[in-house]
């Protein structure tokens, strides 16, 4: 139900399970007292009507940006429910994002350019840092970026605090944050600024492999070490730990016999780039709906009913 809440607004029915939205379609499912009954709709039409065996539900346009529906489970029984429609924005503007890096930055880049080829319905409005010297920060610079470093420490007396950070993605307007290498913790006023809306990527099938401490090699080396046969990158929903928010999605490589952790870490990141991608353009598609147990789940694309 919070879910339906950040997603639409209010006044949800009790018995609503599950929705999704894209540019395209609204999906909802009732669970009502004795039928399920599922939804789906062209978006924005003046009025809609459909039934189902046992129970009607009536979707229609209230007024400008308002969804209206009722729902009647039986012929004495009648609810009606008003949501306000938020997604206005959302569904027709490119979503606006910030990156952090700490390092080359090639997922970085591989946005960039999904950005920039149409792949992912949004744009880098500035790119955070903790070393404005590092790959990320330059080619941030080359493509007309603005960077800002993050946090204030001895060898960076300017950076910005964190709530001088909030402030600025604020006044950026941006929606989304995406860690792409960033090696510091996000603190706790970033968390609660932006609530779902921090991705990380992580190189390791989270929950393992993960935590204060597993970065870069070391996250490989121990992989090896452990004998598991399988790796791969994770992307998941940012809390105020390290690599504990709710995992997205996955992808599976195998580790080899006489795999080195570079040559492993090779085969993961070019994963990686594939997996932030499709993971940031259902993002910026409203495509990422939060089941009610809240794992987080993407919806196809080609078919809104698929969740995975
Ligand atoms: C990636 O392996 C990512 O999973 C981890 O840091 C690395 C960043 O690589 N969080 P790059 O800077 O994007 O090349």
């Amino acid at each position: 139900m919070e879910a339906l809440g950040s997603m639409i607004g209010t006044s949800l029915p009790s018995h609503t399970k599950f929705i999704s939205m894209s540019p395209n379609c609204l999906t909802i499912r009732l669970a009502s007292r004795d039928v399920l009954s599922h939804c789906k709709v062209p978006y924005r039409r003046q009025v809609l009507t459909k039934t189902f065996s046992g129970s009607e539900v009536v979707l229609h346009k209230a007024r400008s940006k308002t969804w209206g529906f009722e729902c009647r489970c039986s012929a004495q029984e009648m609810e009606s429910y008003v949501a306000t429609d938020n997604t206005s924005r959302s569904l027709t503007q490119r979503k606006r994002l910030a990156v952090f890096v700490s390092g080359g930055g090639s997922n970085f880049k591989a946005i960039h350019e999904a950005a920039k080829e149409g792949l992912v319905h949004g744009d880098i409005m500035v790119l955070v840092t903790d070393k404005p010297g590092c790959g990320g920060a330059e080619y941030a610079r080359d493509n007309q970026i603005p960077v800002i470093v993050f946090p204030r420490s001895m060898s960076s007396p300017d950076a910005v605090s964190a709530a001088e950070l909030v402030a600025t993605l604020r006044n950026f307007e941006v929606d989304f944050l995406l860690l792409a290498g960033f090696l510091k913790l996000i603190p706790i006023e970033l968390v609660q600024a932006f609530p779902r809306s921090i991705l990380n990527i992580h190189p390791s099938l989270l929950p393992a492999f993960g935590g204060k401490g597993f970065y870069g090699l070391k996250v490989h080396k121990a992989v090896i070490g452990s004998g598991a046969r399988y790796s791969g990158p994770t992307v998941h929903f940012v809390d105020e730990r390290y690599d504990t928010g709710r995992i997205v999605a996955q992808r599976v490589v195998p580790v080899l016999a006489d795999d080195t952790a570079e040559q492993l870490a090779a085969r993961v990141l070019h994963q990686e780039h594939q997996l932030y991608v499709e993971v940031v353009s259902a993002l910026c598609e409203d495509r990422i709906v939060w089941r009610e147990d809240g794992v987080p789940l993407i919806c196809s694309r080609e078919n809104p009913n698929k969740l995975y």
